[in-house]
């Protein structure tokens, strides 16, 4: 048997999922936007297991317990649909600036199914490996796509109707992203966790009734070149997510002082300039911004002048997951 390698890039959010339905299946229970990151991903190496167990290893050093655990369940979980007798060697290197909000578990997800698929010979379709992504990481379907990505969920959504599919954009829209790192330290609580405990919040139900307008505003934002609508429609999301994790009890709290100077940066910002600059965060501290490319130094000059992150860094929309020969 041979030995394969693939890559798949991050993505952030810009309509955010957050929540599951209860079909056990890594379901989205709402659809969700993204923009897959350049140059910032996961690299999966697989090759037949020299012992009668998976070899899951990070960097060539073996998976702490619940990492190794939760990626042994996965990989039962594919033998199960598509039954085969081998165990495997999986090794990975990241690119990913260590917790800098850019989950890196969304690219290792992509670039395994790719490998996956391509080992076991299994001729999945682009939709079909974003499904076979998602069952490891809801976020992780979007990165089997480039540039802007859609991905359905729902509460009555079947397994193979949760797929990513790209998005159309405007080609007058240059979009980057500008990723502020606050703060580097673990997170309390997963987001899997966090995301269970926030579907008992009283805000939730008002977080999935309102979000396809969101899922579907922000594609024809993307699809018309309006860079503010889609902005306005960004920050409402992130906002409203949030929501729902402040109301839960006890109540989750990722946003440190430095995040919300932040966004009190890029609200200056827009008073001053217009709207040219829109923030996002995901289940951690660190602020991400959405600008067109010209309004990229204002913004890098902007952020930095508060003087409250430990790394910036600018991304363009990135590619797709790929087999690396
Ligand atoms: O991919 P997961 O299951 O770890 O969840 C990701 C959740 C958010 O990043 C907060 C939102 C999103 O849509 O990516």
């Amino acid at each position: 048997m041979k030995q394969i390698s693939a890559y798949a890039n991050a993505n952030i959010a810009l309509v955010k999922y957050w929540g599951k339905n209860d079909s056990g299946l890594n379901i989205p229970a709402v659809s969700s936007l993204s923009m897959t990151l350049a140059d910032h991903g996961t690299q999966v190496f697989i090759a037949p297991s020299a012992t009668s167990q998976h070899e899951l290893l990070m960097d060539t050093k073996a998976l702490a317990k619940s990492a190794h655990d939760r990626l042994a369940a996965y990989l039962e979980a594919v033998r199960a649909r598509y039954s085969f007798g081998h165990y495997f060697r999986i090794d990975s290197k990241s690119s990913i600036p260590f917790a800098s909000g850019l989950a890196s578990s969304a690219s290792f997800f992509a670039a395994l199914a790719c490998a996956l698929n391509e080992m076991l010979a299994l001729k999945l379709s682009s939709q079909e490996l974003s499904c076979l992504a998602r069952m490891g990481s809801g976020s992780a379907a979007r990165s089997i796509f480039g540039g802007f990505v859609g991905l359905h969920g729902g509460h009555d959504l079947r397994d193979d109707d949760a797929f990513a599919f790209p998005l159309v954009v405007h080609p007058s829209l240059k979009l980057h992203l500008v990723v502020a790192v606050v703060d580097d330290t673990p997170k309390p609580i997963s987001s899997r966790d966090a995301m269970k405990m926030s579907m008992a919040s009283p805000l939730y139900q008002g977080f999935v009734a309102s979000h396809r307008e969101d899922f579907l505003g922000a594609q024809q934002a993307l699809g018309d070149g309006a860079f503010a609508r889609l902005g306005e429609i960004m920050e409402h999301s992130t906002l409203k997510m949030f929501a729902t994790m402040w109301s839960t009890r006890p109540a989750i709290m990722y946003w440190r002082p430095q995040s919300l100077a932040l966004i009190e940066a890029i609200y200056d910002l827009r008073r001053a300039h217009g709207p040219i600059a829109y923030f996002t965060m995901d289940a951690g501290p660190n602020v991400k911004v959405l600008c067109e490319e010209d309004a990229l130094p204002l913004v890098l000059r902007t952020i930095a002048e508060r003087s409250v992150t430990k790394n910036i860094f600018c991304v363009a929309p990135g590619g797709a997951v790929h087999v690396v020969r």
